[in-house]
């Protein structure tokens, strides 16, 4: 056996694999590549055979090289598949006018491969349904900020330095000085500014963060939805009124409300909106821990200092603001009985198969 024999053979299937790229590949064209070098009659068994008749000194080296080109032939027709396969794939993707960037699922294939992979969250849910509520209302809709500074979270708030009233929060503190924040109000006269000048209709959801022992019903993190609505001549009517209104389309029925005096720094007069309990209609039950009265939101009307910061006069504007927790309403209107679940990311959980 010559050694130019082995290298003619590994010539002329490099040569062949070049032909064979592009349009003509197909799985077929590749098989049969691979059985005419490796085959039975190919020209690489018939040297293999060819190696009993060489003396022993021969022999080893020979038989390395065979085996080299024999791993060069298989590796190279394993290369084609896979680049027949990826451009197949890319192919049939442009047959269907698919955009292999979006981010969501174009075909029914597609779709049902990824639901079969994932689900929403219901806090994901809920907080679409109270979003769109807000957004037919004609507020405007933002996102909170979930890492921020003192100012926005305390001072521009109307908390004085170094108030105990900031303990009330139980705000967790980063190495570098900023603050998870432990409430959506931090987005208040940030907002404001944005708008320059009132009115403002703006609704910002976000999470929120403390440091709380964990349980069954208390998270480190959790859900707000806050509201502004700032404008000439807006009363305390219009905010039970906006509120009311809000509360009546997501739980789609009428409700029954009250309010008692709270205490926030950024408001005057500070208030909590309560609603008889809707799953009990106000008998008592776990809901509303037998008090027959579930608590929605924080709200009052915007301290004139907190107006002053975000640049509005207060004495020609007024407004008022919310805040709304929203994990206690989506475990009670889901019946789920651990807030730990909404964070676990258990697929049995999110497909509601437990
Ligand atoms: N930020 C308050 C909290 O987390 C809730 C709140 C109360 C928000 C009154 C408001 C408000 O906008 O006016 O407890």
């Amino acid at each position: 056996m010559e050694k130019s024999e082995i290298s003619s053979v590994k010539k002329q299937f490099d040569a062949d694999v070049k032909k064979l790229a592009g349009d003509s590949l197909s799985i077929e064209a590749i098989s049969l590549l691979r059985n005419s070098y490796t085959g039975k009659d190919s020209q690489l068994a018939k040297l293999f055979k060819e190696l009993g008749t060489l003396d022993s000194k021969e022999r080893g080296p020979a038989g390395k090289e065979l085996n080299v080109l024999k791993q060069h032939i298989e590796e190279s027709c394993q290369l084609l598949e896979e680049q027949y396969i990826q451009h197949k794939a890319m192919v049939d993707d442009e047959k269907q006018d698919i955009d292999l960037t979006a981010p969501f699922a174009t075909t029914k294939e597609s779709l049902e491969r990824l639901q079969s992979q994932g689900a929403s969250n219901p806090v994901s849910e809920e907080v679409e349904k109270m979003l769109s509520i807000f957004r037919t209302m004609g507020f405007h809709i933002f996102e909170a900020r979930e890492l921020d500074t003192e100012y926005f979270i305390f001072d521009s708030l109307n908390f004085p330095p170094n108030h105990p009233a900031r303990e009330n929060w139980d705000a967790f503190k980063t190495a570098e000085g900023l603050v998870p924040t432990p409430h959506t109000s931090n987005m208040q006269v940030r907002v404001m500014r944005y708008f320059k000048k009132p009115p403002v209709r703006a609704v910002i959801y976000g999470r929120c963060f403390r440091n709380e022992a964990v349980d069954v019903v208390h998270g480190h993190t959790f859900h707000q939805i806050e509201g502004l609505y700032v404008d000439k001549g807006v009363s305390v009517a219009d905010m039970i009124g906006t509120i009311k209104a809000y509360l009546e389309a997501f739980f789609e029925q009428e409700i029954v409300w009250r309010i008692q005096p709270s205490f926030f720094p950024f408001v005057e007069p500070g208030i909590e909106f309560m609603v008889r309990c809707i799953f009990c209609k106000g008998v008592g039950c776990g809901s509303c821990k037998h008090s027959g009265w579930l608590e929605v939101a924080g709200a009052g009307m915007i301290h004139p200092n907190v107006l002053r910061e975000a640049g509005i006069d207060p004495d020609e504007y007024t407004g008022f603001a919310w805040g709304l927790g929203l994990d206690r309403t989506i475990l009670q209107k889901n019946g789920i009985k651990d807030i730990r679940s909404l964070f676990a990311s258990d697929i049995r959980f999110l497909r509601h198969d437990v």
